[in-house]
């Protein structure tokens, strides 16, 4: 049986960060009021020249060396973004020429902060079919692009950054099981709902949310889709080494861990650091577990997510 094994892990966060301090600068809002309702202390804000595909450069190179990979060898290039260099081409092309190789297949997927989620099914499908051998899977995002930087509701939340995984095709197990749902009615209570048409921007190009509306909906299919992937899979919760949850809110996550189980201490926490990083939140985490010495060959990991859309999905990994 062949499996998409996990060769490497990278990441890249832009240098310039923002606190909860700083942000109460330009809006009314305190860091007691953002670190009691979200857990977010600072997060990671791109330069003016740095773009979508600059991140996951960075991060993709990170993971290429940690695998071992040259860039020429690599068959299939996912990106997931919401937030790409421009309408098109993909960003994952723009990523494929700064790598300096050509001819595989790249391309994005869009399914905001679960593109992760849908970015490594893809890419495991990809390798269990024999129809690629190595693939960089990269999530990346530049939220603060549209932030309203008025809306003291949803600019608290958000950060940039990118990070990224190298798989492999291998006779040892890795992607163990892989859930995606999605359901659009819930479209509503998390947009940008902004388009370009005859050379203008239309609708609102800054993001919107019902953040109660989110949380409730989050918490509820967070925890049933943990809860089945895992039994899916012939496993039971305790078996889980680490969750590697998108890091959009301390609270939620918290509540998935309960739901499961799991102790805190088998968390792996980001979001104090990074904020809500949107595609790149799993990565990001997955490469700071892995680089701190937390995340061991052997491990099994529940990574899991949810974002607009609404999109959501869970993927065991054997790491
Ligand atoms: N600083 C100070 N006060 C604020 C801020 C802020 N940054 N933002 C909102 N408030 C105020 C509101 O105006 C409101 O005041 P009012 O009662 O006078 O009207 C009060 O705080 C409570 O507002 P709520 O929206 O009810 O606050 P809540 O406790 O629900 O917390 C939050 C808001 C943190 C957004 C929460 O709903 C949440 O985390 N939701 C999930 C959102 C999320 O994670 N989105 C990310 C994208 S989706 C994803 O990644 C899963």
């Amino acid at each position: 049986m062949t499996y998409a094994k996990i060769l490497g892990t990278g990441s890249y966060l832009p240098a310039k960060t923002l606190s909860n301090h700083d942000l109460a600068k330009i809006v009314d809002t305190s860091d007691e009021w953002i670190t009691t309702r979200t857990g977010i202390k600072t997060r990671h804000i791109a330069a003016d020249n740095e773009k979508c595909s600059d991140l996951a450069v960075a991060a993709a190179q990170n993971a290429l060396e940690a695998a071992g990979v040259d860039a020429a060898e690599i068959d299939l290039i996912v990106v997931a973004t919401s937030t790409p260099d421009m309408q098109f081409p993909a960003t994952a092309t723009i990523v494929q020429q700064k790598l300096g190789i050509s001819g595989c297949p790249a391309f994005d997927v869009q399914a905001v902060c679960a593109g992760f989620m849908y970015a490594i099914t893809t890419a495991n499908a990809y390798i269990k079919s024999g129809m690629a051998k190595k693939a960089l899977v990269i999530g990346a995002d530049v939220f603060s692009r549209i932030m309203d930087w008025t809306d003291r509701r949803t600019c608290v939340l958000f950060g940039d950054g990118a990070g990224a995984v190298v798989l492999g095709a291998s006779d040892e197990p890795g992607i163990l099981h892989s859930k995606l749902l999605a359901d659009g009615n819930y479209g509503y209570l998390l947009q940008t709902p902004g388009w370009i048409a005859n050379g203008a921007v239309c609708g609102t190009p800054f993001l919107q949310m019902d953040g109660p509306g989110v949380f409730k909906f989050a918490v509820k299919a967070l925890a049933k889709v943990a809860e089945d992937v895992i039994a899916e899979a012939g496993l039971t919760p305790e078996q889980i080494d680490w969750l590697v949850p998108h890091q959009a809110n301390y609270r939620i996550l918290e509540s998935t861990a309960k739901h499961l189980k799991l102790g805190m201490e088998k968390v792996v926490l980001t979001v104090q650091d990074h904020g809500n990083t949107s595609a790149a939140s799993i990565p990001l985490a997955l490469d700071w577990g892995v680089r701190h010495g937390s995340i061991q060959r052997g491990h099994t990991l529940l990574l899991e997510g949810i974002g607009g859309g609404f999109a959501w999905g869970a993927v065991l990994v054997k790491y």
